[in-house]
């Protein structure tokens, strides 16, 4: 079922379960201004794509080009603010009994909102750790090596998100999956569906029974199997759907 009002139905379902599990995707802060993955880059970034960034081969053939991209996300990132999606399912969360936000952006701005539970799939490009030695770094000298290197071993430091390739972290990875097993009502939002392992999460939720909600403005691989599929933008569907709830 695919559309755009809110069906009573699922605000019935909400109103008799308090076991609600969410996974959201780069179109959540699009309207924060954030570009996603799959639209086209902009600026100084077009005439690269994304997959060929986001490579530990590529920050190794080129580890300043690499920087510079997340930098400039960073920057973004920093400038942009939480929208009516991100404060809705911070809302969300203070009605549940059960609340696990699980999150493939790496932008932070989830927490900013004021979520609590989110399990942070991708990582957080606010935080930095080594290449080499795999240390963490909250911060790093500004002197004008590019990229910065580790205080402990000098090796490069590069950014705390998960690159292509790359294994995500266990502990995450289960409590996403643990999450989608024994949620009554699983959200997917603002999710392509292209990217494994977390693509599989609604599914699971699915087989294990969950009520699935969809919010896209698109369809996406998941649409016709949701149980819901809510047409439209997250800072517009959530903040309608907090509004009949709280009434
Ligand atoms: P994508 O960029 O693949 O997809 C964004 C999705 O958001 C699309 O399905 C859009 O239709 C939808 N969308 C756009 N605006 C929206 C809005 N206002 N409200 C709701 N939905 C909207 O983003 P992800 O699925 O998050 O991985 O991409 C997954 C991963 O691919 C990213 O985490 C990243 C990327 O490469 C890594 O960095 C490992």
């Amino acid at each position: 079922m695919r559309g755009m009002e809110i069906p009573a139905a699922l605000i019935q379902t909400l109103r008799q379960t308090k076991k609600w599990a969410v996974l959201t995707g780069a179109g959540v802060s699009a309207e924060s201004g954030v570009p996603t993955f799959r639209d086209a880059q902009t600026g100084l970034w077009a005439k690269y794509r994304p997959e060929e960034l986001a490579t530990p081969q590529a920050f190794r053939r080129d580890p300043k080009l690499v920087w510079e991209w997340y930098a400039w996300r960073r920057e973004l990132v920093s400038r942009a603010e939480p929208n009516a999606g991100h404060l809705a399912l911070a809302q969300l969360e203070a009605w549940a009994e059960q609340f696990t936000l699980i999150t493939q952006n790496v932008d932070g701005l989830h927490a900013r909102a004021g979520s609590r539970n989110i399990v942070e799939l991708h990582g957080n490009i606010t935080r930095a750790k080594c290449f080499e030695c795999g240390r963490y770094a909250e911060t790093w000298a500004e002197d004008g090596s590019v990229p910065p290197q580790c205080e402990s071993c000098g090796g490069w430091l590069r950014p705390d998100v998960v690159w292509f390739g790359e294994a995500l972290l266990p502990a995450a990875l289960n409590a996403a999956f643990h999450a989608a097993q024994t949620c009554e009502v699983f959200f997917s939002i603002g999710a392509s569906g292209l990217v494994e392992p977390a693509a599989s999460l609604p599914w699971e939720a699915l087989r294990a029974g969950a009520v699935v909600v969809e919010i896209n403005p698109n369809p996406t691989p998941l649409s016709e199997a949701a149980t819901y599929a809510l047409n439209g933008a997250a800072g517009m569907v959530l903040p309608k759907i907090i509004k009949i709830l709280a009434v």
